[in-house]
């Protein structure tokens, strides 16, 4: 025992050998945990009800990004029982899966946003957007009214469904090929919406979000955005699933 102390010895008291041994010794534990990442299929359970964006709700999506709602709002909800009992269960990883790129962050000047969905009405979001200290007299959000006036662009619909195809969103043709119309179609509470449904599946919310019918606006997409999210998966019928090695 006491030999070995006095081999330590050498390593302390040269410090380029000790450096290179301590490179050494962390790039095998690096190698043990992340090398085996890249032979699993995928690291994220999949969990039933989730399905990637419609076009309406992608487009609210980028309106959110753009405007960086990020800067203060998180989409991740930790599995900690102050989080948990705040604003519902914990993310899970299925839930973010196809976001691109993710919103989790970390910055929290106003409230965590993943399960925000259904949780008010759309009037109130409209008026919380306008003016947000119409609604909560001490907020210090900034207000977005603008958007209720602004014509949302539809042209590059498509090419926003192509592109999440890219890093791997399994949008599929007809997805993409009617991208347009689903996106009028779900603002729209009076347009026949049975293909929509067939594509997205029956849960996906269909009215005029900005109580304005006359016009798709950026206020609508960026409402029917908030109304979905953290909704997908059915929380009083999910059951995590146990690790592979434990079961
Ligand atoms: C400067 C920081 C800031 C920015 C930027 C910001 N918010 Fe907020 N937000 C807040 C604060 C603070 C609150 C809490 C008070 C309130 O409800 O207004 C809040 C509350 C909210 C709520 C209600 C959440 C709840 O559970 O009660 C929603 C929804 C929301 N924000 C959406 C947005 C959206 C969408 C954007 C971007 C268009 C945005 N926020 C940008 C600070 C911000």
């Amino acid at each position: 025992m006491k030999n070995i102390w006095k081999k330590h010895g050498v390593l302390e008291r040269k410090s380029l050998l000790l450096t290179v041994s301590i490179l050494v010794v962390v790039s095998v534990g690096g190698l043990v945990e992340i090398a085996p990442l890249f032979y699993l299929e995928s690291t994220i359970e999949k969990v039933k009800g989730v399905r990637p964006y419609t076009p309406l709700e992608l487009a609210g999506r980028d309106i959110y990004i753009r405007e960086g709602c990020y800067n203060c709002h998180s989409q991740m909800i930790r599995p900690l029982r102050d989080e948990v009992e705040r604003y519902g269960h914990y993310s899970l990883a299925a839930e973010s899966m196809y976001d691109h790129p993710f919103q989790w962050g970390s910055k929290r000047t106003g409230p965590d946003l993943a399960r925000v969905g259904g949780k008010y009405s759309d009037d109130w979001h409209r008026d919380h957007l306008i003016d947000p200290r119409s609604v909560v007299p001490e907020s210090v959000m900034p207000p977005y009214a603008f958007l209720a006036g602004r014509q949302l662009e539809q042209k590059d619909i498509e090419a926003k469904l192509w592109a999440m195809t890219k890093v791997g969103v399994p949008y599929t043709q007809d997805m993409i090929d009617n991208a347009k119309t689903d996106l009028q179609t779900q603002a729209d509470p009076f347009a026949p919406a049975r293909d929509f449904k067939g594509r997205y599946g029956d849960a996906v919310l269909q009215r005029d979000f900005d109580g304005d019918p006359s016009r798709l606006t950026e206020m609508d997409a960026l409402i029917a955005y908030m109304q979905m999210l953290g909704t997908l998966v059915d929380f009083s019928t999910y059951q995590a699933e146990a690790p592979e090695n434990l079961r």
